[in-house]
């Protein structure tokens, strides 16, 4: 087999960085680095439930991520996205949707937070949002206001209908209405990798998206994700690259494909915010999502993001530092067929006596030595952690 005829390009994200060129960087102070010093995990609503947002699913995936033990892996956030607002009052304050939110978000974020968990909210820097809800154009320092009234503790912004605004002046307006708001707030920077935001991103938010949106098929969640090498740079405590929300357990993907997902998002420090159905995720799911030795490497205290070591054709390896000296190494088959897969203790700079362990199956397996070869199955993936 051809594997060199199995990569995907990685053409979004040259392209983006070729046309936008370097973006000015921005003055002034940024975003606080203690929000967000690992990448922000939790829930949103938007890649399961579109628009069918409310009061009552809001609160019941709040009592799903208790209950389901996604609170104690270290989910804090749960997100409502889009479709939660209809119009603005003659004063201007944003107003939500009385019949999905019939109590006003207040009521919701007072619930989140008597469970120990934090409310995210969804609003545009454009004039409308993608769905044509009112945006926050010109309402920037009002809407931060109203936000930090109501005990929001994480903002998504998005960039639909915002011809000829340019986003490094835009999100930097959020970025300065936020930090009058009075409350810390996580600012998630949505426009899609438009003028390359890995360049401004840092001093403006917490995180910021670099492609368009991520689907629930296997294509698409790996040309996003592998797509990402080269970012890590821009990478650190309180400012991340967004491969956008994980797809995990709603269906698209199997379960070789659902753990690619989830072991590649954990190595490139990408922001975890589970898309799926908490209420009734099937066990398979909830110990994916939950599995705490990927979480581990996904918010290691060292906070740098992976990036590939070595590729052929539709193989690869990557590999994410981690405190104390360790490695996360991920080998991924990106073909359809299962391979067998040489990681050589040479290429990550290991000892012969470095220990290797399976993080997705939780086994030790014993030294390195010289190297170690794993049958990795189709579009699948080998997870280990090698120590010093
Ligand atoms: C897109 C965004 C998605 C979702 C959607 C809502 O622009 O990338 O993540 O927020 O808008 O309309």
């Amino acid at each position: 087999m051809n594997l060199r005829s199995k990569i995907h390009p990685l053409s979004l994200l040259s392209i983006a960085v070729v046309m936008c060129g370097v973006a000015a960087a921005q003055t002034g102070s940024g975003p606080s680095a203690t929000l967000a010093s690992t990448p922000p995990m939790g829930w949103n609503s938007w890649n399961k439930f579109g628009c069918d947002v409310s009061d009552k699913l809001i609160r019941e995936i709040a009592d799903a991520v208790v209950s389901s033990g996604m609170k104690a892996a270290g989910y804090q956030y749960v997100n409502i996205d889009d479709c939660w607002q209809v119009s603005r009052a003659e004063d201007g304050t944003i107003v939500a949707d009385a019949e999905r939110f019939p109590n006003g978000i207040k009521a919701v974020a007072d619930y989140v937070h008597d469970k120990g968990l934090r409310l995210g909210i969804y609003t545009d820097a454009g004039r409308m949002t993608c769905q044509k809800r009112p945006g926050s154009y010109e309402h920037e320092f009002q809407d931060a206001k109203t936000y930090a009234s109501w005990g929001v503790d994480y903002v998504k912004i998005d960039w639909c209908f915002a011809e000829g605004l340019d986003p490094v002046v835009q999100y930097a307006k959020f970025r300065d209405a936020l930090a009058q708001s009075g409350r810390p707030i996580v600012f998630s920077i949505c426009n899609w990798g438009v003028k390359a935001p890995w360049r401004w991103g840092p001093t403006t938010g917490n995180l910021w998206r670099t492609t368009g949106d991520i689907n629930d098929t296997y294509d698409r969640m790996a040309v996003i994700g592998f797509s990402q090498n080269g970012l890590e740079k821009f990478a650190g405590p309180g400012h991340w690259n967004d491969p956008d929300m994980l797809e995990v357990g709603n269906g698209g993907m199997n379960r070789n494909e659902y753990r690619t997902h989830m072991a590649l998002w954990a190595i490139l420090a990408a922001p975890l915010l589970a898309g799926n159905d908490l209420r009734t995720m099937s066990a398979e799911t909830k110990e994916l999502l939950t599995n705490s030795e990927v979480i581990a490497v996904n918010q290691d205290p060292k906070a740098v993001q992976g990036h590939r070591v070595w590729e052929e054709g539709a193989l690869e390896i990557w590999v994410k530092p981690l405190a104390h000296g360790g490695q996360a190494v991920g080998l991924f088959n990106r073909t359809e067929a299962a391979f067998k897969m040489t990681l050589e203790a040479k290429l990550i700079g290991a000892q012969p006596s470095a220990t290797l362990r399976d993080l997705l199956d939780h086994k030790d397996l014993g030294a390195i030595k010289g190297s170690f070869t794993a049958e990795v199955p189709e579009h699948g993936v080998v997870m280990l952690r090698v120590s010093k």
